[in-house]
């Protein structure tokens, strides 16, 4: 089985094949960074334009490097939502473009879907499995039981974890992308110097919240010396990573507690998105793991931050299922992986 996958619902534009053998063929991404940076974060205008002008040069390189003509392909599946509507139209009207073009089947797939199912491409695990997803639109701790059933035990309140990590970037005047920029800077601070507070830590539920956290940031931040020194910014750098750590470790240890009452069969604990590439999560998360005696998996990277090849290989997962949509699905700005869970915030948007 080959499947075509497209991405254009944020900031990468992006085109991958991937086989029912869980290989990837063809793994293309385009950041727009350099485009969006001059204002400090994602432009939704500037984003779709840039889609628009690059999607079917990414296409035909992923094609080349596959070697693949439109011919063999058995579907073409796209990114139908949730993300910023321009280039999530852009990507939709490709697919069907190509797909009636080609005589294929049309795949629209949740991008939290995508990094839902990424580890089942990297590592071949079997359902139910705990998911962390953390990313610039969210952060979500969810049992995935199969392809489109999904239970949310947790979502946050307000900010998502990578924009607290974008915004503090930001404040400290490490410029944006903020995440491995503060990241970096945290390696160099003293974490012991400042004290911030562990949003949630220690209440019912499985929920997150990082715009306390954040305001904490801004008025520790306000009562330094400015411009602020590099190690003063390394400083509050690294006591706001460790509070952000220290706090998803108390939320996913509860939601580790629901998730072996209720799916006691599942042996795995995954991350995915953007945020999944921190170092410090990453080892609190391993940690947490072996405590609880869940096997740790992440996704290589590349797979963990937004890319094509994850919603080629839920093209595949749904595709074998005949989950095939039709050419009138309409984009979809929000799409909630659990649409039965309480509404939180902005639960739903871009992961
Ligand atoms: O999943 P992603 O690539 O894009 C979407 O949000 O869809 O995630 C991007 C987010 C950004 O907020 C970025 O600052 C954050 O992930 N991020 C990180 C790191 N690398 C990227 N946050 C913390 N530490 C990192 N090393
Ligand atoms: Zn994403």
């Amino acid at each position: 089985m080959f499947v075509l996958g497209i991405e254009t619902s944020c900031d990468e534009t992006a085109a991958a094949i991937v086989t029912g053998e869980r290989e990837i063929l063809a793994d293309v991404v385009l950041s727009q960074l350099d485009e969006h940076r001059p204002y400090g974060g994602v432009v939704p205008e500037i984003a779709a334009r840039s889609h628009l002008q690059h999607v079917d040069r990414l296409v035909a390189e992923a094609m080349r490097r596959a070697q693949k003509s439109f011919a063999e392909l058995d579907a073409i599946a796209v990114t139908g939502g949730p993300g910023l509507i321009g280039g999530v139209i852009v990507g939709v009207m490709t697919a069907k473009a190509l797909a009636l073009a080609a005589g294929k089947p049309f795949l629209a797939v949740n991008h939290l879907e995508g990094h839902a199912l990424t580890a089942r491409l990297t590592h071949a695990i079997d359902f139910p499995y705990l998911l962390l997803l953390v990313s610039g639109g969210h952060c979500q701790v969810l049992a995935v039981e199969g392809v489109g059933r999904y239970t949310r035990l947790g979502t946050t309140i307000d900010d998502a974890a990578g924009e607290a990590f974008d915004k503090v970037a930001k404040m400290t005047g490490l410029g944006y992308p903020g995440g491995p920029a503060v990241e970096k800077a945290a390696a160099l601070g003293d974490v012991s110097r400042f004290v911030l507070p562990r949003p949630m830590k220690g209440k019912p539920g499985c929920d997150f919240s990082f715009s306390g956290l954040k305001n904490a940031v801004r008025l520790l931040v306000e009562s330094l010396p400015r411009p602020l020194g590099p190690q003063d910014a390394a400083d509050v750098c690294a006591a706001f990573q460790a509070a952000v750590a220290d706090s998803v470790a108390d939320r996913v240890k509860k939601a580790i507690t629901v998730f072996k009452a209720r799916w006691p069969q599942g042996g795995h604990l995954v991350v995915a998105g953007g945020v999944a590439a921190n170092t410090a999560l990453r080892q609190t998360l391993i940690r947490i793991g072996s405590e609880t005696g869940l096997e740790f998996l992440a996704p290589p990277l590349n797979l963990c931050t937004d890319n094509a090849a994850m919603i080629a290989w839920a093209g595949v997962e749904r595709l074998r299922l005949g989950l095939v949509d039709d050419l009138s699905f309409a984009p979809r700005p929000r799409w909630p992986l659990d649409p039965d869970a309480r509404k939180v915030g902005f639960a739903g948007v871009k992961a």
